[in-house]
């Protein structure tokens, strides 16, 4: 043991320890291939997921730029067979990211339910109307927040937030909030998407679908699509 671990005081080495003997076994379950779409797996897995989570729509969404790869959590809006939608600021640091490196990843953290799905795809704005149909749907104190807010830029202290808050809010008093052209959804179009569920013994059951020319492909075109299984 190095000087330094022999100075770490005792409670520290104790949590460690306990955190690196932290467990939760998962259940015996055996998934075989799928013989369905990726479109027909993800709604079954997202309705499934809908009845044992609160917020099965949180999708962690990963975007790099020069400086590296970002994640942050975002809120699944839409799924066809084009793709899955969320909507944010297309000026705050993962919109910029995005313009300058479409390729993202998704992940679906479901480990309450010893599921995760990945997705690997390209990212693209969804067309004005689209935004301003989802936004029209979004409750006024929301549609206020995202014109406040120059996303992922700092600011001297809520105060002045606020202060803007109130200003729109004075401003768009008697009228609808219209769309910032700066708020909008991102399509993510899947070229891979991997359905992952936990096994006793980490043994746990992997399927790759890929498309088969490796751009992304109609999520509901069965023939667009090879599945694998990968080892845990
Ligand atoms: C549960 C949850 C849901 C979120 N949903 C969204 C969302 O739908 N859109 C969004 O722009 N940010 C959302 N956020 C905030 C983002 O995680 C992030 O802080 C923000 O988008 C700024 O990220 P950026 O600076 O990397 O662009 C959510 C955060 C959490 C914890």
């Amino acid at each position: 043991m190095d000087d330094k671990m022999q100075a770490t005081p005792r409670a520290a080495r104790d949590a460690m320890s306990a955190l690196a003997r932290q467990r939760v076994e998962y259940d015996d379950v055996d998934l075989e291939l799928p013989a369905d779409t990726p479109h027909g797996i993800f709604t079954r897995w997202y309705e499934e997921a809908g009845e044992a989570l609160g917020e099965p729509n949180a999708m962690v969404v990963a975007t790099d730029d020069d400086a590296g790869p970002a994640a942050r959590i975002v809120l699944l809006k839409g799924f066809d067979a084009r793709g899955f939608v969320f909507y944010t600021n297309y000026l705050s640091a993962k919109g910029r990211q995005i313009a300058a490196h479409p390729l993202v990843a998704l992940v679906f953290p479901w480990h309450d339910m010893q599921r995760q799905v990945r997705v690997r795809g390209v990212a693209t704005q969804v067309s004005g109307r689209e935004s301003d149909d989802y936004f029209a749907l979004r409750p006024r104190g929301s549609q206020i927040g995202a014109a406040a807010s120059e996303q992922s830029q700092p600011i001297r202290g809520r105060g002045e937030f606020d202060a803007r808050v109130q200003d729109l809010e004075a401003r768009w008093a008697d009228q609808e909030v219209p769309r910032p052209p700066h708020w909008g959804g991102y399509r993510v179009q899947p070229y891979e998407i991997e359905f992952w569920q936990g096994r006793l013994n980490r043994m746990h059951d992997r399927f790759l679908l890929t498309s088969r020319d490796g751009r992304p492909a109609p999520l509901d075109d069965a023939s667009a699509w090879s599945a694998v299984r990968l080892q845990p």
